[in-house]
C-alpha cells in the first residue's frame, strides 16, 4: 500500500511544488509506481510535469464527488509518474469541501481506494493551512516541510509543527513528520550558512542531510513541463533531489 507525503508550509514560494514534482520524479525514476496529486488551485505542480491545467476528471471532480479517483488519474511522460492534476476551479473546493460531513477526511477516502496501486503517493499542497490542506495531512503518513534558506524562514516553523501536531491528535494519529528540507540554499551566503546551522540546531533530528542549492536549472525546468532530472540530469539541483529521494525512501 502507497506510502503518502504530504509537502506542506503554510508560507508561499518555498519549494513545496519544486519538492513535490522533483521527488515523485526522482522516486518514479528509482522504480518506484508514484503518484503526483495536485491539491493546488495554482496547479503548478501539474504544470510542472507537462500537463495542462484545465484537464478533467481534475481533483477538484474527485473532492467534489463528481469524478471517482480512478478516473482523474493520468500518466504522465515520465516512466512510473502518474499524476492527478489540479484546475484553477479547485479554488471552490476551499469554501466548499466545509459544507461536507467529515470533510477534512475527503481526500483520504478518496486516495484509500487507489493506494494499492502505488508505492508513493506525494501531495502537493497550496500555501495555506485551509481546508485542502488539511485534508492533505489527514490523508497523509508523513510530511515533508521545506524551508527555504532565507532570513524568515523559521519565522512560523514551529506553529506549523504545532499544526501538525494538532491534526495528529485530532484527525489522524499516523502522521509523522518525515523531515525539513532546506530549499533554495546557497552556500556561499552567510545567511544561508546562518539558517541551516539555526535549523539543525532547533530540530536535529528532522532536517534531511540533504540540502537543495538554489540551481538555475531547477527554476527553468518547470516551463519545459519537466522534472529537473529529465531537463538536466546531471546538474546540481538534479543530484540533490535524487539524493533527497534516497533520504526520504529510507527514512520509509
Ligand atoms: N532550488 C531552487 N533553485 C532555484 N529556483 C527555485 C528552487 N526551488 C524553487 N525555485 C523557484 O522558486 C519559486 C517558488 O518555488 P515553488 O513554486 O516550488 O514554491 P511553492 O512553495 O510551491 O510556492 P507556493 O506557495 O506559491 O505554492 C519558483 O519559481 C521555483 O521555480
Ligand atoms: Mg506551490
Amino acid at each position: 500500500m502507497g506510502r503518502i507525503y504530504a509537502i506542506a508550509n503554510q508560507k508561499g514560494g518555498v519549494g513545496k511544488t519544486t519538492t513535490a514534482v522533483n521527488l515523485a520524479a526522482a522516486v518514479a525514476e528509482a522504480g518506484y509506481s508514484t503518484l503526483l496529486v495536485d491539491i493546488d488551485p495554482q496547479a503548478n505542480a501539474t504544470v510542472g510535469v507537462g500537463l495542462e491545467k484545465d484537464l478533467s476528471p481534475s481533483i477538484y471532480d474527485v473532492l467534489s464527488g463528481a469524478a471517482p479517483t480512478l478516473a482523474a488519474i493520468r500518466s504522465s511522460r515520465i516512466n512510473n509518474l502518474s499524476v492527478i492534476p489540479a484546475t484553477p476551479a479547485l479554488a471552490g473546493a476551499g469554501v466548499e469541501l466545509p459544507q461536507q460531513a467529515d470533510f477534512q477526511h475527503v481526500l483520504k477516502e478518496a486516495l484509500d481506494s487507489i493506494r494499492d496501486r502505488f508505492e508513493f503517493i506525494i501531495l502537493d499542497c497550496p500555501p495555506s493551512l485551509g481546508p485542502l490542506t488539511v485534508n492533505a495531512l489527514a490523508a497523509a503518513d508523513e510530511v515533508i516541510v521545506p524551508v527555504q534558506s532565507e532570513y524568515y524562514a523559521l519565522e512560523g516553523l514551529a506553529g506549523l509543527l504545532e499544526t501538525l501536531e494538532l491534526v495528529k491528535r485530532q484527525l489522524n494519529p499516523n502522521l509523522t513528520v518525515c523531515g525539513l528540507v532546506l530549499t533554495m540554499h546557497d552556500p556561499r551566503t552567510r545567511l544561508s550558512r546562518d539558517v541551516e546551522r539555526e535549523l539543525r540546531t532547533h530540530f536535529p533530528r528532522l532536517v534531511f542531510d540533504t540540502v537543495i542549492p538554489r540551481n538555475v536549472r531547477i527554476g527553468e525546468s518547470p516551463s519545459h513541463g519537466l522534472p529537473v532530472i529529465h531537463h538536466d540530469p546531471h546538474c546540481a539541483g538534479a543530484e540533490a533531489y535524487v539524493a533527497l529521494a534516497r533520504e526520504v525512501a529510507a527514512r520509509a
